[in-house]
This record gives C-alpha cells, structure tokens and sequence, in this order.
C-alpha cells in the first residue's frame, strides 16, 4: 500500500509530519517506482507546484478553518484530506 509505505516509520522520521527540510523529500512512493511509476509525474509536480504557489501568492491569511474541525486523512491507496476547509483574507 502506497499510503502505508510513505508513512513507514523505519523509514522516515516522523512520517506523518509535513517537514520541507526533509534529507530525502524524493525518496517517496506516491508515484510508485519501477516499471509501473507513474509517466505524468513530472508533469504533476509541474502542476502542483504552480497551483500551490498561486494559491499562496493569491489567498492571503490562508489557514485551516478552526470551526471545521481538525481535518482527518483518509484514502486507502492515496492518503488525502477531504475535505480540507480553509479560511482566507478577502483582497
Ligand atoms: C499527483 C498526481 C499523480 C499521482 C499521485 C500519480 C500516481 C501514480 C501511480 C502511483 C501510478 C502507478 C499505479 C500502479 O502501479 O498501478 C501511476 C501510473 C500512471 N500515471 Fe500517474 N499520478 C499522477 C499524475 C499523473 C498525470 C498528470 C499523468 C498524465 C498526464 C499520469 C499518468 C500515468 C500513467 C499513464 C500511468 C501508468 C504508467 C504505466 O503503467 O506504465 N499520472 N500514477
């Protein structure tokens, strides 16, 4: 299970910790490996960083909804917060 093998304590510390100084950040299986990986990953990474980066740069005061609750992972293959309320400055 991918979801289970990113999150594989002898393998990485703190596994459920999001840490951006990570020794290893492309040592991960969420596009598999071998074979079977995934051919769109560069292309998802692509996308992924210039949708966050627009979503920071655009939504100023983003932060997690305090009256939503602690948003709770789930996913069996793929582990994803869903939904995942947030609250933002009005420009
Ligand atoms: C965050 C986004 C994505 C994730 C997490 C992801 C993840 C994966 C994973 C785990 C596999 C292997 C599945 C398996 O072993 O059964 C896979 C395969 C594949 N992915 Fe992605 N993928 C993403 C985006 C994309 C995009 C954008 C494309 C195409 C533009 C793409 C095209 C493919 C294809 C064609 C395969 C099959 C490769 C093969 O069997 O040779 N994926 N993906």
């Amino acid at each position: 299970m991918i979801a289970s093998g990113n999150r594989d304590e002898a393998r990485y510390e703190r596994p459920d910790v999001v840490d951006l100084e990570r020794p290893n950040p492309r040592q991960h299986l969420t596009f598999s490996v071998g074979i079977g990986a995934c051919v769109g990953s560069g292309l998802a990474r692509l996308v992924l960083q210039e949708a966050v980066g627009q979503l920071v740069a655009r939504l100023g005061g983003l932060r997690l909804d305090p009256a939503a609750g602690t948003p709770e992972l789930g996913g069996s293959m793929f582990r994803q917060y869903s939904p995942l309320n947030v609250l933002f400055d009005a420009a």
